[in-house]
């Protein structure tokens, strides 16, 4: 017996092997849900154009709407010989209904088909991705307002080098995230066109309406060109880069809180909620979510990858390579899901340790080019008042003090120009304060760029 859906031009049937090979039932599935509002915007279409009767589209409505119950109601049995998630359903319609099934691909091919449903599949999948980006840049912005005064050292190569606010820390991840959402965005309006009419590559001869199916769907219009809609999945690869960059940057995040947390740093606390223990060692409370986090970046970069080298060989129009878009797309949104999830819970939770972030920014010589410009303000050139700070560094290395500590006549060794008023401009709060411009770590400037954030999320 030859295979229902083409058996007609074959003469035996699809070898066992090859069967399981080529079929997509096992991942793709998971659009059935799209696939089904799909046909019935189709349907609905072919009976307004009068290509489908009355009689027909009532019973492809009712039959699918049934079909998607029996899916959710965990009953439907998916079978590996119809391939994938749109034979299956068809078979089954037809199975339900009989002869109005088989009308329902009338002016259809799987191509378009398909393309439509992992459009409507990643909107709803970008969809879910903002409103958790968004759960977490929440976060950031409340601790970041809690933090707005807490001093850290900052950091350059990975060296302590000016004192910053801890709040101003948290808000630099919060752009990071401003832009990636702004990709998503951008992303979803490029997908947002409707497939549908493209059929098999050339259109159909059937008096469609497109823009018709497009509306039904919630598309802003049908895509232009019938062999670039079955063909482009530029989509799927823009989502995979802009979530490659996302996890880039929650992997940058990771490290940071998988450095801090260790008892070198011990800048932050992790709730044990989220961490885990050793199976050996029993004093041991290892950061898992970051670094895991941080593992997982690696995975949608790969991603994205596959899915460029997927597209580089292919000529026009439809090709089954294109079968394997859908794996690496779906673990894409599994881990941007996961991920985000994970951080949005995590954030809120951590406890910021001031008193380990102040020791290090004290130890590290933080307000050096606080001196320097102090210097500066009374009439020395910055390149002299560099040379006289290393001096006075020079002088701390070597007797395990910061410059905070030496006397008013040991600095004033290095210059006669100091007086007392300089050890105002040596603490770790005087340092942060006079950074007091648009972008700058001034606790106040932290303010002002909270309310900005928090009015971004209001209309975003
Ligand atoms: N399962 C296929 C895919 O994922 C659906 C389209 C198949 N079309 C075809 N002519 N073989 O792309």
């Amino acid at each position: 017996q030859t295979n229902q859906q083409w058996g007609g031009r074959f003469t035996e049937s699809t070898d066992a092997f090859v069967q399981a090979f080529t079929a997509s039932v096992s991942f793709d599935r998971r659009m059935y849900r799209q696939d089904i509002a799909g046909s019935l915007a189709h349907a609905t279409m072919l009976h307004e154009a009068g290509v489908l009767s009355a009689a027909d589209h009532a019973a492809i409505v009712q039959g699918l709407e049934a079909i998607r119950d029996e899916i959710e109601r965990g009953e439907f049995d998916w079978s590996v010989a119809l391939e994938d998630v749109h034979m299956n359903i068809e078979a089954r319609l037809t199975a339900r209904i009989g002869d109005a099934g088989k009308r329902l691909h009338t002016g259809r091919s799987r191509n378009d088909q398909v393309a439509t449903d992992i459009r409507l599949y990643l909107r709803d999948a970008i969809d879910a991705i903002l409103a958790e980006l968004r759960r977490l840049q929440g976060g950031l912005v409340d601790l970041a307002e809690r933090e707005a005064d807490t001093i850290m050292p900052g950091f350059t190569h990975l060296q302590v080098a000016q004192p910053v606010t801890f709040g101003h820390h948290l808000l630099a991840w919060f752009e990071q995230l401003k832009r990636d959402s702004g990709r998503l965005r951008d992303c979803r309006a490029r997908l947002n066109l409707c497939p549908l009419g493209a059929a098999a590559l050339a259109g159909t001869t059937y008096p469609i309406d497109r823009q018709r199916s497009a509306e039904l769907l919630g598309f802003s219009g049908p895509t232009e060109n019938s062999l670039d809609s079955v063909s482009d999945r530029d989509f799927a690869i823009e989502l995979c880069a802009a979530g490659a960059l996302l996890m880039t940057h929650l992997s940058r995040f990771s490290e940071e809180l998988v450095l801090w947390a260790s008892a070198q740093f011990g800048f932050v606390d992790i709730p044990d909620r989220f961490c885990t223990g050793s199976s050996i060692m029993p004093q041991k409370k290892n950061p898992d979510v970051p670094e895991l986090v941080r593992g997982k970046a690696g995975r949608v970069n790969g991603h994205l990858v596959a899915l460029l080298t997927l597209m580089k060989g292919q000529p026009l129009a439809y090709n089954k390579d294109n079968q394997e878009d859908k794996e690496p797309l779906f673990d894409t949104v599994d881990t941007l899901l996961g991920s985000l999830r994970a951080f949005a819970d995590m954030v809120p939770a951590l406890r910021a340790r001031p008193e380990r972030m102040r020791a290090a920014a004290r130890q590290g010589f933080a307000t050096a080019t606080d001196l320097a410009d102090y210097l500066v303000r009374k009439g020395v050139a910055f390149r002299d008042a560099h040379e006289i700070v290393g001096k006075a560094v020079r002088l701390g290395v070597d007797s395990g003090r910061d410059l905070a500590e030496m006397t008013l006549d040991e600095l004033r060794g290095f210059s006669a120009v100091i007086e007392a008023d300089v050890f105002a401009c040596l603490t770790l709060e005087g340092s942060v304060a006079a950074r007091d411009h648009y972008g700058a770590t001034a606790p106040a400037q932290v303010r002002a760029a909270v309310a900005r954030a928090r009015a971004w999320l209001a209309t975003d």
